[in-house]
């Protein structure tokens, strides 16, 4: 049996989990605790979280480690999970996101939800009754930082004081969630990017509110090789993302400066690691040596999905007890 799991996670029960920024520093820090108990200690103990719950994944973009590791995480926490894609489920196509959640509401005890547009989900976690997660929006991504955060932690004992360098559209959903949480945990954000694909000057501020209290900042440059200097974290993501095709040519053409090479990290600190949430897309936004180089984190950012996800769903469905062992 286990002892009793961190407080502050246990006043997340049935809160909807949409950004980064629904949670206190506090709430974001024991999350990743309990996250950090449940990697340590799988086993049958755990089934008994969710027994006889339903998870609802509604996806309306293709994915394979955020549909994957929510499914994997419900099953190992004894509850079952129902996935609808594309057409079947599209936000406010054949009903107002007021009256599906409605609905939903009724039949499971959480959705996760991977749309396009932001303010329809928002709109549809208003009116649901059941804890409502983001699984990826236009807007943000916010499973993922939780994911990034503790592989971070992992490598480095602790987001304070660590410089995490950014590189390429920094102004996609990946690069905000990213940032808010690293920022509220005490890390420096640095933006490596034209200035097309960088953060608005009232986002940057944001985040600079965002990390008052931690000591967290964000900055943004156009030169990659400034926002790599000194880092201990480099991350990118891929210059196009999902719903934004049209645009890809375009970003193509001003993002190639922008690409993680060899050369790129050599400014970076020698223990510095590589970061990317993938898919990825090899020789465009990182080269093949730094993605399968010993300084790549993504698969353990892979695999911290479903550790991070299952410490988030069992926050959201329980009193989060039972677990620190
Ligand atoms: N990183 C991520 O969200 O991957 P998927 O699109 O495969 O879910
Ligand atoms: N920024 C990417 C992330 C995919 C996980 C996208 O939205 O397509």
């Amino acid at each position: 049996m286990y002892a009793v799991a961190p407080a502050p996670a246990s006043t997340l029960r049935g809160r909807h989990f949409l950004d980064v920024t629904d949670l206190s520093p506090a709430e974001l820090a024991a999350l990743l605790r309990l996250a950090r108990v449940l990697k340590a200690a799988p086993g049958v103990e755990q089934r008994a979280i969710a027994r006889g719950l339903t998870l609802a994944l509604l996806f309306e973009k293709p994915s394979l480690r955020t549909r994957v590791s929510f499914e994997v995480a419900i099953a190992q926490l004894g509850g079952q999970a129902l996935f609808a894609a594309g057409a079947e489920f599209l936000i406010g196509s054949r009903e107002t996101p007021e009256d599906a959640a409605r609905v939903l509401s009724r039949y499971v005890d959480a959705i996760v939800v991977r749309t396009h547009e932001h303010e329809p989900l928002e709109r549809f976690a208003r009116s649901s009754s059941v804890p409502v997660i983001n699984g990826l929006s236009a807007r943000s991504h916010p499973c993922q930082a939780l994911a990034d955060m503790l592989t971070i932690e992992e490598r480095f004992g602790s987001l304070d004081g660590l410089r995490i360098a950014y590189i390429g559209d920094a102004k996609n959903n990946v690069a905000l969630s990213l940032a808010q949480a690293a920022v509220m945990l005490g890390a420096t954000v640095q933006f490596g990017a034209p200035s097309s694909h960088r953060p608005s000057k009232a986002a940057l501020a944001h985040l600079q509110a965002l990390g008052k209290a931690s000591g967290g900042v964000a900055q943004a440059f156009s030169s990659a090789v400034r926002a790599v200097r000194n880092a201990d974290v480099v991350y990118t993501d891929v210059w196009t993302s999902m719903g934004e095709e049209r645009y890809r040519e375009r970003n193509d053409a001003m993002l190639r400066a922008y690409a993680v090479t060899d050369e790129l990290l050599s400014y970076a600190q020698s223990h510095a690691i590589f970061m990317h949430c993938l898919p990825a897309h090899r020789g465009e936004e990182v080269s093949e040596a730094v993605i399968d180089s010993g300084r790549s984190a993504v698969f353990d950012q892979a695999e911290n999905r479903l550790h991070a996800q299952k410490a988030l769903l069992v926050a959201l469905l329980s009193d989060a007890k039972g677990f620190v062992p």
